[in-house]
């Protein structure tokens, strides 16, 4: 099979060229940026513009579309747009299945990123490649990058009640290519970690991790995103989940035993 990854040079991307590389899966990969490595074919696209999307698709039996701008004045033109353009090359080009990364919860919780990501699920289930699409809840690292942020402040900021579900990319990017293998679902598959955690237990354990002092600050987020978020609009209760946690994550960066 030779399979197309889009964003493969971002932090899902990576994991995903790893597990694709030792399924012996053939694969493109795509940057806005000239690379090489990997073991595997670097080309240049931009879904902004529609650059090198048709020389990427040529001879794909595959496409896995990761790529994606979260913020930014091209927010809609990449992940909306840009997805548009990639599925009609896609189509023009005879592609048997077409995978997108979604999030749990963009259908229910509003934030301008989710309703591009849906915007593109529709997109995309409504094009000529039959269709995939995985929700993925929150990798761990946006998490802790979050927190960190933050913290630089001198405190944690954040609504206690908040509920979380960690994913592991690595465990995200398996599968994906467990999604390849079976072929197009036609539909949306939610994946998330182990745990559904309050936003103070994991500011808890990751200020245990980081031996860190700062303090959290709770603050109540208003409205309906309030609502939405602290009645698990980010998390999900379909199986099979994850296996690595927070505290594994928290274990792997600053050190520590994991699975507290
Ligand atoms: N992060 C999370 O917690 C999370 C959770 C669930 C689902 N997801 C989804 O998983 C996917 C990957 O997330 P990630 O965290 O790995 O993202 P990331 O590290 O921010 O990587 C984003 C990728 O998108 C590419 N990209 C950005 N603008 C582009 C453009 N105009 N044209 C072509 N490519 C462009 C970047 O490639 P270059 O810079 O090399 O061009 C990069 O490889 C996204 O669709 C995201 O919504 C993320």
């Amino acid at each position: 099979m030779r399979v197309l990854v889009t964003g493969a040079s971002g932090r899902l991307g990576h994991e995903v060229l790893a597990r694709l590389r030792d399924d012996g899966v053939s694969v493109r990969a795509t940057s806005r940026r000239p690379r090489t490595g990997g073991e595997v074919e670097w080309v240049v696209i931009d879904l902004a513009t529609g650059e090198g999307l048709t020389e990427a698709v040529a001879g794909m039996d595959a496409v896995l579309h990761l790529a994606s701008a979260p913020q930014g004045r091209q927010a809609y033109q990449v992940d909306v747009l840009g997805t548009r353009r990639l599925v009609a090359a896609a189509g023009a080009a005879g592609v048997q299945h077409l995978v997108y990364v979604s999030i749990v919860g963009v259908d229910r919780v509003p934030i301008p990123y989710y309703r591009h990501k849906l915007a593109a699920e529709k997109v995309i289930a409504a094009g000529p490649v039959p269709w995939s699409v995985l929700r993925a809840t929150q990798f761990p690292q946006l998490l802790d990058d979050l927190l960190t942020a933050s913290a630089r402040l001198g405190v944690v900021i954040g609504d206690r009640a908040v509920l979380a579900q960690p994913v592991d990319p690595g465990e995200v990017a398996a599968r994906l290519a467990a999604r390849l293998v079976a072929g197009p679902l036609g539909g949306i598959e939610e994946y998330g970690g182990p745990q559904v955690l309050r936003f103070d237990e994991a500011v808890r354990a990751w200020r245990e991790a980081r031996g860190s002092r700062r303090p959290l600050l709770p603050v109540r987020i208003p409205g309906r995103l309030g609502r939405e978020l602290r009645a698990g609009g980010l998390v999900t209760e379909a199986l099979p989940r994850g296996v690595r946690t927070w505290a594994d994550h928290l274990a792997d960066t600053y050190g520590g035993t994991g699975r507290r």
